[in-house]
């Protein structure tokens, strides 16, 4: 027996269990996100892949369809509830785009400009958190860390090492180095881990290749979010 769903007035086909974010991608519906990759079970932290469904706004990466349901993935209430979100993460941290070595490959800027975010709505928090330039090949700007622990579960659960795991609670949580300085260079990574290519901000980006392309060629230059998908089909042109 097959089994349906509808999403923006879509009747779309879903296998019992899989999330809306999965039943979406395999239907090739986009639907914005950041800490969300299908090689790692879902988190649900980041909020941006809010949907709706009846009077609720859920994530789509954690919930479950089913029969029936009617999920909104494009209503302006929505997608303003997303921009809020976003708003937050970009005043939490320090992302200024310009400056930015991943800015035109960057998720976090690509679902901003997907969701019509254009300019900073919050009072910035500016935070004081450092840059790790110890290892020869990467660099990790802490400023630029979204704890959406991708490269945390890419770590543990592709590359086998533990290398990064989140501590502290609430505004006080942050990302953290198994090492015996802390410090990445101290530590067991390396260029080829699936960790060195999983972070969807400019939190952990590669030495010597800053700005490789000119603007209107990186990755959403060319196209939206919602056409080029993230950053897992491209890491070869943004690493
Ligand atoms: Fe669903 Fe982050 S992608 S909460």
């Amino acid at each position: 027996m097959s089994h349906s769903f509808t999403l923006d007035g879509q009747e779309l086909a879903f296998v019992p269990g899989q999330t809306i974010m999965e039943a979406a991608q395999a239907a090739g519906v986009y639907i914005p996100h950041l800490c969300h990759n299908p090689d790692y079970a879902p988190h649900g932290s980041c909020r941006v892949c809010l949907v709706g469904v009846g009077r609720r706004q859920v994530s789509a990466c954690t919930t479950r369809v089913m029969e029936g349901m009617e999920v909104d993935n494009a209503s302006e209430s929505v997608q303003a509830n997303r921009r809020a979100v976003l708003q937050m993460l970009f005043a939490e941290g320090n992302h200024i785009c310009p400056a930015c070595e991943r800015s035109g490959n960057c998720q976090l800027q690509a679902v901003a400009y997907y969701t019509g975010m254009l300019a900073p709505h919050y009072p910035p928090f500016f935070p004081r958190r450092p840059v790790d330039a110890s290892h020869p090949d990467f660099i990790i700007d802490f400023g630029r860390c979204i704890l959406c622990e991708l490269c945390v579960r890419a770590s543990r659960d592709h590359d086998g090492k533990r290398v990064f795991a989140i501590s502290g609670r609430g505004l006080a949580s942050h990302l953290v180095i198994d090492s015996p300085s802390g410090l990445l260079g101290d530590s067991c990574f390396a260029a080829a881990d699936r960790a060195a290519h999983v972070c969807p901000t400019g939190a952990i980006l590669p030495k010597h290749k800053g700005f490789e392309r000119p603007i209107g060629e990186r990755l959403y230059d060319r196209e939206p979010i919602s056409k080029v998908g993230d950053l897992r089909a491209h890491e070869d042109e943004v690493d």
